[in-house]
């Protein structure tokens, strides 16, 4: 049998190249291998201020850097999460089998709720709805970055309660699909490597997104900043800093970190941003190419018509079925 894969990316942002080393290049891997559905998460997105207009248009751009990145839909469903309504019905149900205390512990709930001045009640279920996601297509694997692990182990959990209390496997449980951190699993902000690169961080001066012009990657880059010393090599705690750098290098050239460390040997950073910077910009060129011409009117469009129609009746059968075994009502048709 034939493993299937389920990731998801929210419209919050500009997707950095955190995303693209940490899930996105692992997605187009996993198309060849494994029958994949890749999905928008708008709805997610809607647990945090949106602005409209920017939520519509950065729904449609992470679906145009899916194709772009080399996700190829013939090959994965590539869709929006509220087109499959099965999403927002399976998250209610779900959290009915979830507890408070369960999602309270939720690290990234900490802290995001931490910088927020109203705390939605939807930020708190949030990982409820990502659980809904992974278990409504029966699931084999979700690849996606370290800082969505905890968030996996929830879905976990919540799919073997329920097994459990039916007696039968209604939810397949996931396994996670994480890259250590070399390969990709944790990108660091540039311009403070204790913080994880994020999208939708307020200072973009620390995250490269996958859109960045060539002379903004290569400012970023220049500005990074770097540790103590001049010496280049791998070392996460001490040279935290470099460490990331040599991390983004290696992925965006297919050259291990001792390479880089041989060839740096003794010439200090300059020479390495700049270099870096080149590999940046050649790894995300044909990228952005694909990406204007997937902006031509009802490109995007027609792929996630077509994506729905495969994601749906996956989704369907999962609900209706939990829906049956739940004591709810089914459809009556006439
Ligand atoms: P999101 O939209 O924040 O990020 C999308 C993917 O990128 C990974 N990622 C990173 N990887 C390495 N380094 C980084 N700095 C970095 N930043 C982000 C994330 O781990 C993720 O894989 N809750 C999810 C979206 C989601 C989902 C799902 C994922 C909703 N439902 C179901 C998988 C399955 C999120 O907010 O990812």
């Amino acid at each position: 049998m034939v493993k299937r894969v389920f990731s998801g990316v929210q419209p919050s942002g500009s997707l950095t190249i955190g995303n693209y080393l940490g899930a996105l290049r692992n997605f187009t891997k996993l198309q060849h291998e494994a029958e994949c559905l890749f999905c928008v998460v708008d709805l997610h997105a809607l647990t945090v201020p949106q602005d409209p207009k920017e939520l519509y248009q950065r729904t449609l751009d992470v679906a145009r850097i899916f194709v772009a990145c080399g996700i190829d839909p013939k090959l994965a469903t590539v869709f929006i999460q509220s087109h499959v309504p099965a999403h927002a019905e399976m998250s209610w149900l779900l959290e009915c089998s979830s507890y408070v205390g369960e999602l309270r512990r939720m690290t990234q709930y900490k802290e995001k709720s931490s910088k927020q001045e109203v705390v939605t009640a939807g930020l708190f279920t949030y990982p409820v709805l990502m659980a809904a996601d992974i278990l409504l297509y029966q699931t084999d694997e979700v690849p996606v970055g370290e800082d969505q692990k905890q968030h996996l182990e929830l879905a976990r959990d919540i799919a073997i309660r329920v097994n459990n209390r039916f007696d039968e496997e209604i939810f397949k449980v996931p396994e996670p699909y994480i890259p250590p951190k070399i390969a990709g699993g944790r990108i660091m902000n540039l311009q403070d490597p204790t913080e994880k690169m994020s999208k939708s961080a307020e200072n973009p001066r620390g995250n490269i997104a996958i859109l960045d012009p060539p002379d903004a990657i290569q400012q970023k880059i220049r500005s990074a900043v770097t540790d103590s010393g001049r010496e280049i090599y791998y070392d996460e705690e001490n040279k935290a800093a470099i460490s990331n750098l040599m991390v983004i290098y290696s992925l965006c050239s297919d050259q291990s970190l001792e390479e880089i460390q041989e060839r740096y040997a003794g010439s200090g950073y300059g020479q390495f941003k700049k270099d870096l910077a080149e590999v940046v910009v050649e790894t995300l060129r044909p990228i952005q190419e694909r990406f204007e011409e997937l902006s031509r009117p009802g490109v995007i469009e027609a792929i996630l018509a077509q994506g729905r129609k495969k994601a749906e009746p996956l989704a369907l059968a999962t609900l209706e079925r939990f829906q049956d075994r739940l004591g709810l009502l089914p459809l009556l048709r006439s």
